[in-house]
């Protein structure tokens, strides 16, 4: 079985998308990784200053697709943008079961505000302007994670918890 993790950046995907990977003894995917070492061949954050976010969101889309055509069981972190474009979401639902990690605003708020230099979405953004800038896009957002199959509540989330819920549901 493949298993796609989606949510907000700051949202623990790839923390927890590895644990589950180990947990389970299937590999651990990072779409975040993997478009940065095999597609783009630089940063993401360099690749959408030079060539603009929806050149990003169509290798982003491409390579999501060639993961879902893939055989075998891995777990599987997107990006924080991947289920809310082209029919991304669709993708993941058809070919993964889909985990979506719900965080409260202030929750990735506090995360987000010291760890976002590299996060080209967020480095622009004033620090006063932080906390209401994630609260609208994560509600615009919402919509495309609330299509997963399951949603967990991150911050009392247990690695027994997200090993049966991705098993049984
Ligand atoms: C993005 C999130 C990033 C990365 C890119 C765009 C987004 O991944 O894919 O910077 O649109 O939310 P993380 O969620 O792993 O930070």
């Amino acid at each position: 079985m493949k298993i796609a993790l989606v949510g907000y950046m700051g949202s623990g995907k790839s923390y927890w998308a590895k644990r589950l990977a180990e947990s389970l003894s299937y590999p651990y995917v990072d779409l975040d990784i993997m478009l940065e070492e095999k597609a783009l061949n630089m940063s993401i954050a360099e690749f959408i200053a030079k060539r603009g976010e929806l050149a990003f969101r169509k290798i982003e889309s491409a390579t999501l697709n060639e993961l879902a055509s893939e055989e075998g069981d891995f777990v599987l972190a997107t990006g924080g943008g991947t289920p809310c474009y082209y029919e991304n979401m669709e993708v993941l639902n058809a070919y993964f079961r889909t985990i979506y990690l719900h965080n409260s605003v202030q929750d990735l708020y506090t995360r987000l505000q010291h760890d976002r230099q590299h996060r080209p979405l967020l480095a622009h953004i004033e620090d006063a302007a932080l906390k209401e800038f994630i609260a609208k896009h994560l509600f615009e957002r919402s919509y495309y994670y609330e299509k997963a199959h399951l949603r967990v509540n991150a911050a009392s989330l247990t690695i027994d918890q997200l090993k049966q819920l991705s098993a049984h549901g």
